[in-house]
């Protein structure tokens, strides 16, 4: 199983957007057995896919129960292939009891956790909430690669050097995390974008997707309607974009 941590610090840059779009693309066109796991207590993901619920194990009991079935918290989806852990405000207080629990080690916990079920999936993909806190250092250190949606707007590359910082941190848990790349995301052909995409290309700071996902409505839409863009709006730029973003992911 490859584990894959969409991440950025900022809010709004289509990190759940992307995480469930590139999970249900490997899912349904590569027939790659996908777990997607809701890792950000505002539950986009699993209220995406009407999954968000009190009353069932999340990745809250996952992380704070000790020894825990991960399969206790796998829920399946309409599309075959493809499984949710859902995560609901219950995360929040989650993260206190993993900072104040000091018996354990607290970095290491979802890491344990994917272990019991690596051979039953192809591809773990972590959708994060916009921050570090100890949950999503969790989803760092269980990760393989990490993936950082960029949204270019005037602070775009405020806090990508800290996220950068931030991996060379986990690699004393994680020495083989691999960065896979920025992949810009609500792209749309005007100065500020085309000047933010030409810095990224040409400063070789940072790893960067050829693929650029554009912007348009119809990922709005999607949104309301719970579907992933390529069963949504097929012909749409920003289907066509993703399933271009997965097959240079697979190539890379
Ligand atoms: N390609 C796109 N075109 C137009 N709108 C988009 C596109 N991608 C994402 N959006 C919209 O941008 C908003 C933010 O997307 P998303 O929720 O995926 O971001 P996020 O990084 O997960 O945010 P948060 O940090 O709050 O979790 C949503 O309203 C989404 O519909
Ligand atoms: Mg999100």
């Amino acid at each position: 199983m490859k584990t894959i941590s969409i991440i950025n610090l900022k809010g709004g840059v289509a990190k759940t957007i992307t995480a469930i779009n590139m999970a249900h693309i490997l899912a349904t066109v590569y027939s790659q057995r996908v777990l997607l796991i809701d890792n950000d207590k505002q539950g986009n993901t699993s209220k995406f896919f009407d999954l968000h619920s009190y009353d069932k194990p999340t990745i809250a009991d996952l992380l704070v129960e000790r020894d825990f079935d991960t399969h206790r918290a796998i829920n399946p989806t309409l599309y075959s292939n493809l499984s949710v852990i859902s995560a609901n405000m219950n995360l929040l207080n989650a993260n206190l009891k993993i900072i104040l629990d000091v018996t354990r080690q607290q970095q290491t916990i979802l890491k344990k956790a994917l272990q019991q079920i690596e051979s039953e999936y192809d591809y773990c993909i972590i959708d994060n909430a916009p921050d570090i806190n100890i949950s999503v250092i969790n989803s760092l250190v269980a990760a393989d690669e990490v993936i950082v949606p960029i949204k270019i707007d005037q602070f775009s590359f405020d806090g990508l050097d800290q996220l950068t910082e931030q991996f060379k941190d986990i690699r004393e848990f994680n020495p083989s995390l691999n960065f896979k790349g920025c992949l810009i995301t609500q792209y749309a052909k005007n100065k500020v974008n085309m000047q933010g995409s030409d810095y990224l290309n040409d400063g070789q700071k940072y790893p960067i997707f050829k693929t650029r996902i554009n912007r348009t409505v119809k990922i709005d839409e999607s949104t309301f309607a719970g579907e992933p863009i390529i069963k949504h709006a097929r012909r749409c730029r920003a289907a066509k974009d993703y399933l271009d973003f997965v097959k240079e992911y697979l190539e890379k």
